[in-house]
């Protein structure tokens, strides 16, 4: 027994050498597929690992392996599935959906530890300090997930929701989870401190994520995953398990980076977020209008093929509306066709372009783009004024001249500095704003000019008038 012990915590930190390396290889597109499937080998490891340790204590019963088995088959069978088949849009409700069957996990990992050991014994607070945690972070983090989900997909409106009371609410579930929390601790007779901690956090989960909308929920996002982590070490503490506290852990700390790094993109603090959620959330000015302004200048894929073909620098600068009409294979096609033809060709990347963090990386990659001609937000900056034409794709709020001005909902968030090149062509199919709600002055500056179209049926038109060109 004590062997299979030592082998176990062998297979445990090679599982965890396997994330560590595994996330390391995630911070650049090169390296991310492989990067990924590491750290899916370390998890399995560790699963088969868990197997033989239960098979070799031998208390599981009959009805328990059809429960475990049931279980794997059904999320490894959904997990497959949902993940081939969703498209690359869809990922953050599926992220989303994830946390909170992560969170969901870990608290009934604790809330079973609590009923079956916990009531009417004295505990150490080496155990009741983390069941405790683990059941407030996971139920805050399960329903606050799924709330963030429905958002997300649209089953929740995205706007953000406030009712009268929902702050005292917020405060009452607040103090509820301290009592229960310091009963649970302090005199573990009873199961209703648990049910009271438990209900008072998945009522703070709700009335948290309730009054985010707009531009903040991927950053509510990236927080919530952060929780799931802290909650799966949590969990760790509580089954005594080393590869969750270590697997939590880094969940925790790779969620907290990214979610400060997606607040600063945004210029957004994460206590700004989170209270200005609780104060009524992010109000956008401007509106959606089809209608065009006299002062936009329209333009065709001839006249875009014509100024491509005599350009020297182009800087695409891709959106979310390029991932929608999936056209980064013919966007790829465009610069290749150019850089052939001798003219530099660059990607302009911001880090909240899309709908997820890296979402034009991996699309971009996903194509085969070379890395060195993805450049990220400060270097394509410096690269504008020396820019002839930079190609707009379905992107909208990260090119917002106004994110410079105080008093709308993109203030102060940092952006591509398109208007800094010569021309600025930007596709898309009407004058509609972008994901903040804010109206975008550079359609109608003087170096602009708009070609509403479909990004894919629109690059394949620009391609064929460029090739005529470069003849
Ligand atoms: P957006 O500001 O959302 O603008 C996208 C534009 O694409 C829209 O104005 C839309 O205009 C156009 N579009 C949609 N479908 C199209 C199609 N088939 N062909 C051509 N154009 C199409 O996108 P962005 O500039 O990438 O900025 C991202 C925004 O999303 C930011 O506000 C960011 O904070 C937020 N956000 C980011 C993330 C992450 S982590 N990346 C997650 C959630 C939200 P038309 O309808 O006129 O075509």
């Amino acid at each position: 027994m004590s062997m299979l012990k030592t082998i176990a915590s062998l297979i445990y930190l090679l599982s965890a050498v396997c994330y560590v390396i595994g996330v390391h290889m995630m911070r650049s597109p090169k390296t991310a597929r492989k990067g990924n499937l590491l750290s899916g080998l370390g998890m399995a490891m560790a699963v088969v690992m868990i197997l033989v340790e239960i098979i070799a204590k031998g208390t599981i019963t009959t009805i328990g392996w059809a429960v475990l088995f049931a279980g794997l088959l059904i999320g490894i069978l959904y997990g497959v599935i949902k993940a081939r088949k969703v498209p690359m849009t869809d990922v953050p409700q599926l992220v989303s959906l994830f946390n909170a069957v992560g969170g969901g996990a870990a608290a009934t990992i604790g809330i079973f530890d609590y009923t079956n050991e916990a009531v009417g014994t004295s505990l150490s607070l080496a155990f009741s300090i983390p069941v405790l945690l683990d059941i407030i972070i996971g139920g805050i983090t399960f329903s606050g997930s799924l709330i963030a989900t429905g958002k997300l997909s649209g089953h929740v409106s995205g706007k953000p929701i406030a009712f009268p009371g929902d702050k005292l609410l917020n405060g009452i579930a607040v103090f509820a989870i301290i009592i229960a929390g310091v009963w649970m601790i302090g005199f573990p007779s009873a199961y209703w401190p648990m049910i009271l901690a438990l209900c008072a956090s998945l009522i703070f989960g709700l009335l948290m994520t309730l009054p985010i909308g707009g531009a903040d929920m991927p950053v509510v996002v990236s927080l919530l995953n952060a929780f799931t982590g802290l909650a799966v070490a949590f969990a760790g503490f509580v089954i005594d398990n080393q590869v969750l506290i270590i697997a939590g852990a880094l969940v925790g700390a790779a969620g907290t980076i990214l979610t400060l790094q997606m607040a600063e993109a945004m210029n957004r603090s994460v206590a700004n977020i989170i209270a200005g959620g609780f104060g009524g959330g992010e109000s956008s000015t401007g509106g959606a209008g089809d209608d065009v302004p006299v002062n936009v200048k329209k333009t065709s894929p001839d006249d875009v093929g014509m100024q491509l073909a005599y350009a020297h620098n182009v800087m695409i600068v891709p959106g979310y509306g390029l991932a929608a009409a999936q056209a980064q294979h013919e966007v790829a096609e465009l610069a290749k066709l150019l850089t052939d033809a001798d003219i530099n060709v660059n990607y302009a990347i911001h880090p909240v372009a899309g709908r997820m963090p890296g979402h034009m990386n991996v699309l971009l990659a996903d194509v085969n783009v070379p890395y060195d001609q993805m450049k990220q937000l400060d270097e394509a900056n410096s690269m504008f004024e020396n820019t002839d034409i930079s190609l707009v794709i379905g992107a909208n709020d990260v090119t917002n001249p106004l994110a410079r001005e105080k008093g709308n909902a993109i203030s102060g968030m940092p952006i591509l500095d398109v208007d800094k090149s010569k021309s600025v062509v930007v596709i898309k199919r009407s004058m509609s704003t972008g994901y903040a709600g804010v109206q975008n002055p550079l359609f109608s500056e003087d170096q602009t000019s708009m070609m509403f179209a479909d990004a894919k049926k629109g690059l394949q038109e620009i391609i064929a008038a460029t090739k005529g060109y470069l003849e």
